[in-house]
């Protein structure tokens, strides 16, 4: 008798991939990986929840994580994955501007940005998110490189608020660093001598 094949999380993944192209499965694959690295009961904020491709691979990397997830519009794609694959409890979805919703939560593991994509947006949500993050937190950037006009603002953003951190990987539009808020106020305090 012929087995039905078991549909996995993983498939799923690949399928959401290929459907609304939003996440590569070489960066599935890179967050699961990076994911399964973090320490006890994760905190990750999603900025730009869209079909939930990055927020379904966090959750399907490992059962003590939870997300935060953050969009402009209401991400019901995302929410239906989470409901199939029964990490509703683990998810947080939050209605709002990426740079403008309040954060009375625990300091963050992994913010992973991927909302507005331009440059004032990025640096906003900069401002805001990064002092959120662990020391030794991951800040993950996506769409961040030299093919598209926006992907340029999002490396602009980056290459300005993330120098002197530690990049630990670069996958497809993928970009992330090791975060050291020392650096992040260095260069407040260089910056504000620019002015
Ligand atoms: C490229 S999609 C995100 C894809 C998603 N990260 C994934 O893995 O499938 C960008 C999302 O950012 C949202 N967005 C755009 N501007 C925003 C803002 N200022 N604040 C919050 N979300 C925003 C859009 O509504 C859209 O859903």
């Amino acid at each position: 008798m012929q087995k039905t094949k078991e549909l996995t999380v993983f498939d799923t993944l690949a399928k959401m991939s290929e459907v609304h192209g939003t996440f590569a499965v070489a960066e599935v694959e890179a967050m699961i990986k990076t994911v399964k690295t973090l320490k006890k009961n994760p905190v990750a904020v999603v900025l730009g929840s869209g079909p939930g491709t990055a927020t379904i691979a966090m959750l399907a990397a490992r059962p003590d994580i939870k997300v935060f997830s953050i969009d402009i519009d209401v991400a019901r794609t995302e929410l239906l994955h989470a409901k199939q694959w029964g990490y509703v409890d683990r998810l947080t979805q939050i209605q709002g501007n990426s740079y403008l919703v309040p954060w009375n939560n625990p300091q963050v593991d992994l913010l992973f940005v991927d909302a507005c994509h331009a440059y004032s947006c990025v640096k906003r949500d900069n401002a805001a998110w990064l002092p959120r993050l662990k020391d030794g937190g991951i800040a993950w950037y996506h769409d961040y490189g030299e093919n598209d006009g926006m992907w340029l603002q999002v490396k602009a953003a980056v290459d300005e608020d993330l120098s002197g951190q530690e990049k630990i990987l670069n996958v497809c539009s993928s970009i992330a660093f090791r975060w050291n808020p020392s650096q992040w106020k260095k260069l407040q305090l260089e910056n504000k001598g620019d002015v």
